[in-house]
């Protein structure tokens, strides 16, 4: 299967992204900029929702008018922490998704990823799903957070972030060709800390100020 990475290159979206990028650019704004990014991201990743036709009445007629077809709302799965960020967008622009939560840290000598709490609906089967980082660097959480929620079966998968490496992009491709991947920028390389360059630094500590 053709692996597919869709670069989302709005000109808002990538306004805001150099505005985040930049160091002196503080944690609020930060926050908020990634925020109204999820947003536009949300509104590309939406794009093929199938619709079906209800029989509605305007004040002034009946009319068929196009209503979205799936019987359950998607799920958006975050990756904590920095997922909670592109999380608060998309709940903006899709309030009826329901929310899973995986938590992974990067162990900081092998980059490996460490699962450390998972929290999804129970009906996950019948959902399609987002799963939300800012950052595939290595691909290491990514990997990992698509292989154990295939593990909850449901309808479909796409991946969405913020930035992505080229090297974590063709890592995670390999494990997971049928996962789509959406992000606003395919970056130059990781760093040997596993730090996307030029990126915008550590994505969690920007978000919330910590260090
Ligand atoms: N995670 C981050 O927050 N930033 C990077 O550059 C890579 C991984």
């Amino acid at each position: 299967m053709a692996a597919e990475v869709i670069v989302i290159n709005h000109p808002l979206v990538q306004h805001k992204l150099t505005l985040m990028r930049q160091k002196q650019t503080h944690t609020q704004d930060f926050r908020r900029l990634l925020k109204e990014i999820a947003m536009l991201l949300a509104y590309e990743v939406t794009r093929d929702l199938p619709l079906k036709y209800e029989t509605i009445q305007t004040p002034l007629t009946e009319m068929e008018a196009p209503v979205l077809a799936a019987d359950k709302s998607m799920v958006i799965v975050s990756i904590m922490r920095a997922g909670q960020g592109l999380l608060d967008g998309m709940l903006e622009l899709i309030p009826n998704a329901k929310v899973g939560h995986i938590g992974l840290y990067r162990e900081p000598i092998t980059l490996t990823a460490v699962e450390y709490y998972l929290k999804l609906p129970i009906d996950v089967e019948q959902r399609d799903m987002l799963i939300v980082d800012p950052m595939l660097a290595t691909g290491n959480s990514a990997i990992a957070a698509v292989d154990r929620l295939k593990e909850s079966n449901p309808l479909s998968i796409k991946f969405v972030c913020l930035l992505a490496a080229p090297e974590g992009l063709k890592h995670f491709h390999e494990q997971h060709p049928e996962v789509p991947v959406y992000t606003a920028s395919i970056d130059h390389y990781l760093d040997k800390h596993g730090y996307i360059i030029p990126g915008l630094g550590d994505a969690g500590d920007r978000l919330y100020g910590t260090k």
